[in-house]
């Protein structure tokens, strides 16, 4: 049988993520023009952080009190929490050729949202059996969240692909204080306590780094024919 007698479906692609500054919502809309233009179907779903624990401080921005709201995310993370979270239909869906996750770091590791919905039965649906890409979006710290994500979502089944990070601008201390500035006022500053700092968040240059990603990935879908 030719190729030509075989009728292929568009590649489908599931891009789920957590986010709360909208950092890894942009990479995933990068990377979702990218691969609709490559002839994918692309499903974004987010996963939402619904524990009482924490519910209050992450349904606002920026935080109201930000020392203690993100300190006070330091123990559950170390201990790797899990907590409720709402997954949307898209995301429990076992049709997908290729599923990508979005990982926000925090406190070097995965997020309690997204490691709570990596270690789920939906997320078991999802993974098992299928290839999955990882990104990381991080001030700096990456690569722990990565493997944390890696190792989840292989214990699902899944077969790892490959990764890609976005980090901040600024080394340690400064790139320290422009997020903290962002936490507390919810926009980018000159200064923070009189030191000049870099804006915070996704670098310019994102977009076509995430894109440039995306294109390698549809480069390796390998998608099954429908039947004649
Ligand atoms: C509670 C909390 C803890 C964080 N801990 C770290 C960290 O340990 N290392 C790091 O590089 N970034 C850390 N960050 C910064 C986030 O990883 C970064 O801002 C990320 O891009 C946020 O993604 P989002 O906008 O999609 O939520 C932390 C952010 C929060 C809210």
């Amino acid at each position: 049988m030719s190729e030509s007698d075989t009728v292929r479906r568009k590649p489908s692609v599931l891009m789920v993520y957590y986010t709360f500054t909208q950092q890894a919502l942009k990479v995933a809309e990068a990377m979702a023009g990218e691969l609709r233009q490559r002839g994918c179907d692309v499903t974004l779903a987010k996963i939402e952080f619904t524990d009482e624990r924490w519910v209050e401080r992450f349904s606002r921005f920026p935080f109201k009190r930000p020392l203690r709201e993100v300190l006070g995310m330091f123990v559950p993370q170390m201990r790797g929490a899990t907590g409720e979270i709402v997954i949307p239909e898209e995301a429990r869906r076992d049709d997908y050729d290729l599923v990508c996750i979005g990982s926000p770091t925090w406190f070097f590791r995965p997020s309690i949202p997204i490691r709570s919905y990596l270690a789920s039965e939906e997320a078991g649906r999802v993974f098992n059996g299928k290839p999955f890409a990882i990104y990381v979006v991080a001030r700096r710290y990456w690569s722990l969240n990565m493997k944390g994500v890696r190792k989840l979502a292989k214990k699902q089944g899944g077969e790892y692909v490959d990764n890609i990070h976005f980090v901040y601008a600024g080394r340690q201390v400064r790139s320290f204080l422009a997020l903290f500035g962002y936490f507390t006022y919810g926009e980018n500053r000159e200064k923070y306590a009189g030191i000049k700092i870099p804006p915070t968040n996704l670098q310019p240059g994102y977009e076509g780094q995430g894109r440039a990603f995306a294109s390698k990935l549809a480069d390796g879908l390998e998608v099954p024919a429908a039947p004649a």
